[in-house]
């Protein structure tokens, strides 16, 4: 929320690095964590209710990666856990999971929106160099 505009972060990168090295095993076309975290930053979704919701919500922690949440446009990250199915997603985001407090902090969002808003969250980054 009160982000100052370009604060740099302390980030652990040989970790972030290994991390996508990792993740991206299998890929011969690794995303670079720069990149992503810079799409993350400013994605927003194109409908204009979702993204109302998506800014007082999700957008807190899953645009900058706050206690490791999974970044908005990172399909690595976000392939394997809708691996998990997406009610039970939806189930996790409802009850809280790890670092992530109940609702996600929508507490008037009911399972479609945060369906809406995982999908969202998990869909390709739509910009120019953001393709694989
Ligand atoms: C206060 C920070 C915060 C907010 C706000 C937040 N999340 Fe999260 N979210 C996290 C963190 C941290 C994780 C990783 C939890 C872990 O794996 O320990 C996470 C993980 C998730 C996961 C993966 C759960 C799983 O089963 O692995 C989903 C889905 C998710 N968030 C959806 C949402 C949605 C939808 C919203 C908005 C309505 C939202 N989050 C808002 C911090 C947040």
């Amino acid at each position: 929320m009160n982000r100052p505009p370009s604060a740099p972060r302390h980030l652990h990168l040989p970790a972030v690095i290994g991390l996508v090295a990792l993740l991206t095993a299998c890929s011969d076309t690794p995303p670079d964590p720069a990149s992503l975290q810079a799409y993350a930053r400013q994605a927003m979704p194109e409908e204009a209710a979702l993204a109302a919701t998506y800014t007082r919500s999700c957008q807190a922690c899953h645009a900058t990666g706050t206690s490791r949440a999974p970044l908005t446009g990172d399909t690595q990250a976000w392939g394997r856990l809708l691996n998990k199915g997406m009610d039970t997603l939806v189930n996790n985001t409802i009850q809280g999971f790890g670092g992530m407090p109940p609702m996600g902090l929508c507490m008037d969002c009911d399972r479609e929106d945060f369906a809406a808003l995982i999908r969202f969250m998990a869909s390709e980054p739509k910009q120019p160099g953001g393709s694989s």
